[in-house]
């Protein structure tokens, strides 16, 4: 019966229902392990009352239908900024909360671009950011959710994370730096993937050369978009048209190499490149981050600019992301 329930119910943490706002999902409480009751119906407003009544009793964690996931996620973006404001919620919490909110927007997103999505997903960002930079353990617990499928919105938002993380290593403390703009650049670097055809973006294994030269037009196509919709500065649009050229030269559409590349495309070119390692595609296996960062200091390193990619290494290593790599700093600086 436990398990039945289970199948029918979603748990939500009940500092993510706010006081005076209204969900079109109904929440429920569980009594026993076998029995929900019903709390609190959807399209009534969720008072303080009702809360601290749940409070009072030590519930942290209330349940909603699946059926209603959809709702829940559109209450959750929806409240997104004051859900993130919330002194009491533990960072953890929120930062599943930053993660599936921008990546359910990037999924639309990356259908079809529209300057009213676009705008969400940089208002979405823009929240992350601000959790991000008050938060020591944020970066953290968002690289813990960063999850691998073949998707360019999974991708981009997992390219986004790591963009993020070494970005406030290296620019937060100066306020020249526009770290939110710089976040939106990282986390839409790859939207010119979207004019690309399917069966080129999806191919089981080698490009053709013909199809790697439409590929490669991916950089270009993003920045022609972003400036129709007139979304990013000049500086976060040139992530998106650098996020492939490379240190020495070799990288595309340009070729530029060491300092003709903006140190922002920089980050984005290391984030890019770990993300496409650590995940797992159709037609190979994915790395361990450790791995991941081997290869790239192995048999990339003329790739990344030498000081961003030891700030990047150590991003992993001093936050202690996977345990059961210790090995990295001795590894890398030695
Ligand atoms: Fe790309
Ligand atoms: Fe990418």
């Amino acid at each position: 019966m436990a398990q039945l329930l289970d199948q029918l119910y979603l748990p939500v943490y009940l500092r993510t229902l706010l006081v005076n706002t209204i969900g079109s999902f109904n929440i429920y409480f569980k009594v026993k392990e076998n029995k929900m009751v019903l709390y609190h119906s959807g399209g009534g407003q969720f008072t303080g009352e009702v809360r601290s009544k749940l409070l009072d009793n030590n519930v942290s964690i209330v349940y909603i239908k699946k059926e209603d996931k959809d709702h829940y996620t559109e209450y959750l973006e929806k409240n997104f900024a004051r859900i993130l404001s919330d002194p009491e919620l533990e960072s953890e919490k929120k930062a599943e909360i930053a993660h599936i909110s921008v990546l359910n927007i990037a999924k639309e997103l990356f259908k079809e671009p529209h300057a009213k999505t676009i705008a969400l997903y940089k208002s979405s960002i823009n929240t992350m950011m601000d959790f991000v930079l008050e938060d020591d353990e944020a970066i953290n617990n968002l690289i813990r959710l960063t999850s691998y499928d073949f998707t360019t919105y999974t991708h981009s938002v997992n390219v986004g994370v790591f963009g993020i993380g070494l970005a406030k290593v290296l620019f937060a403390k100066d306020p020249q730096h526009d770290m939110k703009e710089i976040a939106s650049g990282f986390f839409l670097h790859d939207l010119g993937k979207c004019k690309i055809p399917l069966d080129i973006l999806n191919k089981r294994g080698m490009l053709t050369n013909d199809e790697w030269k439409i590929m490669k037009k991916h950089p270009d196509f993003g920045y022609i978009l972003l400036g129709q919709f007139n979304a990013l500065t000049e500086e976060a649009k040139v992530i998106v048209m650098q996020h492939h050229e490379r240190n020495d030269g070799k990288g595309y559409p340009k070729g530029l190499k060491g300092d003709q590349i903006h140190t922002y495309s920089k980050v984005c070119c290391i984030a890019d490149v770990f993300e496409a390692l650590t995940a797992k595609r159709p037609y190979k296996q994915k790395q361990s981050a450790f791995e991941a960062l081997k290869i790239m200091q192995k048999d990339m390193r003329e790739n990344f600019d030498p000081y961003y990619f030891e700030q990047f290494i150590m991003l992993f290593s001093a936050q202690n992301l996977a345990p059961s790599d210790k090995r990295f700093v001795n590894t890398f600086t030695s």
